[in-house]
């Protein structure tokens, strides 16, 4: 491929391009201020590509999602959460004995420090999981230091993937003040995290078979997704060598936001909206596009699919099956549908491409599944963890990955003299 050329002040510079093995072509600007003085200006990072990555593939054109070059509709079809966990972290699918191994770990980790169960008590019941499980997570890095040895970072992430349920759980017990049910070493990994948000010590728990499938499915389809807001927060955390929970609770925090994994939550909370306005569509949707409202459709819009969402599409087939295997007869499932429906007919969505991404269905089917409203996130970090620690771990092995430190255009008062506060 040629090399790319830029013409800045008449005078020409050449930079060094390179594909990916899908064709994606990457211009090498990693020379551009050393050699021209200026720096590429790109917000929100539009644009930049901050690696190079071999974990996930999407195309945004035509609406295709591959973990390591499996097509999410088959990986969602036929694997289990765990396989996914080994497929993205460790790069290929396991066999039959790798799989049971890595299960065995993620089943005898589970529990965490008993002295852990007094943070808990120490947040109001008001206190939203998102913040109770960041804090959390980072506060792992109290219990296991030296969590940066390359020794230990197989064992922490074993470490992650097996409690991050377990502290889920705890927060949701804690927001509804019921004893914390502890991990089961004779369940799935998704059987088991139902098993602690549902059962109760009064009487006897057994998983339905309906959930179980639900969850893997929901977790399976938030695995992973290249470099999204959190994904890039964690590998930025980590290009200053922060260890995992540092670089996964900060990651945390970075979905927790509406326009990032916290959609979910937003979703429900504007359909329900539309009901009690008794299904007066278009008003949500004039006032979405009328840029002063300040108000978005949520759970539509993607910043790289401009076409469909797979993940909603699958999604969307399930929230069918799964209220219709539990009996739920939920009136916003129909109110999503329609909405759907109206706003991909109408203009403004249509010319900016806007359709409903993973967040728009995913909430139906928490709610069937009886997950309180402000726990969807919690379940979109829990799915979400996966890809986090792959692309941590694929940063940090990289040998080109430098700190992260992006530059800025300076548009402030130019060197003017300080005045003493008596002079002013
Ligand atoms: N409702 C109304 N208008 C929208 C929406 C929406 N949901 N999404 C984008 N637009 C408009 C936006 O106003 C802009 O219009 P114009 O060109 O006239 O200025 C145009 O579409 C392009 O949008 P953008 O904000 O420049 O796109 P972006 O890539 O920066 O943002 C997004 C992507 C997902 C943040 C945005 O679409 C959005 O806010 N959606 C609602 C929140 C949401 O559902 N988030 C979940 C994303 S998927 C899961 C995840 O990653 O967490």
């Amino acid at each position: 491929m040629d090399n790319a050329k830029l013409i800045l002040n008449g005078q020409e510079y050449e930079f060094p391009t390179f594909a990916g093995s899908e064709g994606e072509v990457g211009i090498d600007f990693a020379a551009l201020r050393s050699q021209t003085k200026a720096i590429s200006y790109d917000p929100g990072y539009g644009n930049t590509g901050s690696c190079s990555s071999a974990i996930t593939f999407i195309n945004g054109e035509k609406g295709i999602l591959r973990y390591r070059g499996y097509p999410i509709e088959q990986v969602a079809e036929n694997a289990s959460f765990v396989e996914v966990c080994y497929l993205l972290i460790y790069g290929d699918l396991p066999n039959r004995e790798q799989l049971e191994s890595f299960q065995h770990d993620l089943t005898y980790h589970t529990m965490i420090h008993e002295d852990m169960k007094k943070f808990f008590e120490g947040f109001p019941p008001s206190a939203h999981p998102m913040a109770i499980l960041a804090s959390m997570v980072i506060s792992l890095s109290a219990y296991y230091p030296g969590a940066n040895d390359p020794e230990n970072i197989d064992l922490n992430i074993v470490r992650l993937l097996a409690k991050i349920k377990t502290l889920a759980a705890f927060a949701y017990k804690k927001s509804i003040g019921q004893p914390y049910v502890y991990p089961r070493n004779d369940l799935s990994y998704t059987a088991d995290f139902m098993h602690m948000m549902f059962a109760v010590p009064a009487e006897p728990y057994q998983v339905p078979d309906v959930l179980e499938r639900a969850l893997n499915l929901l977790l399976i389809l938030h695995a992973d997704h290249e470099q999204n807001c959190s994904t890039s927060t964690v590998r930025m955390v980590g290009s200053s060598q922060a260890d995992l929970f540092a670089s996964i609770g900060a990651g945390i925090c970075a979905l927790w936001g509406p326009l990032h994994g916290g959609a979910n939550q937003q979703v429900i909370q504007m359909l329900e909206m539309i009901q009690a306005d008794g299904g007066d569509y278009q008003k949500y949707i004039n006032m979405a596009k009328d840029k002063d409202s300040g108000f978005r459709l949520f759970g539509f819009g993607h910043r790289v699919y401009k076409n469909f969402d797979p993940r909603a599409r699958i999604l969307k087939q399930s929230a069918d099956e799964v209220l219709g295997a539990l009996g739920v007869k939920d009136p916003l499932l129909a109110i999503a549908k329609n909405l759907e429906e109206i706003t991909l007919k109408d203009e403004y969505f249509v010319e900016r491409k806007l359709y409903p991404n993973v967040d728009f269905y995913s909430g139906i089917i928490y709610r069937a599944m009886g997950i309180p409203t402000d726990m969807f996130t919690v379940l979109f970090a829990l799915g979400r963890l996966p890809g986090w620690i792959a692309q941590w771990k694929e940063m940090r092995d990289d040998p080109k990955t430098r700190i992260n430190r992006p530059r800025q255009i300076y548009t402030g008062a130019t060197e003017r003299s300080f005045v003493p506060l008596n002079k002013r």
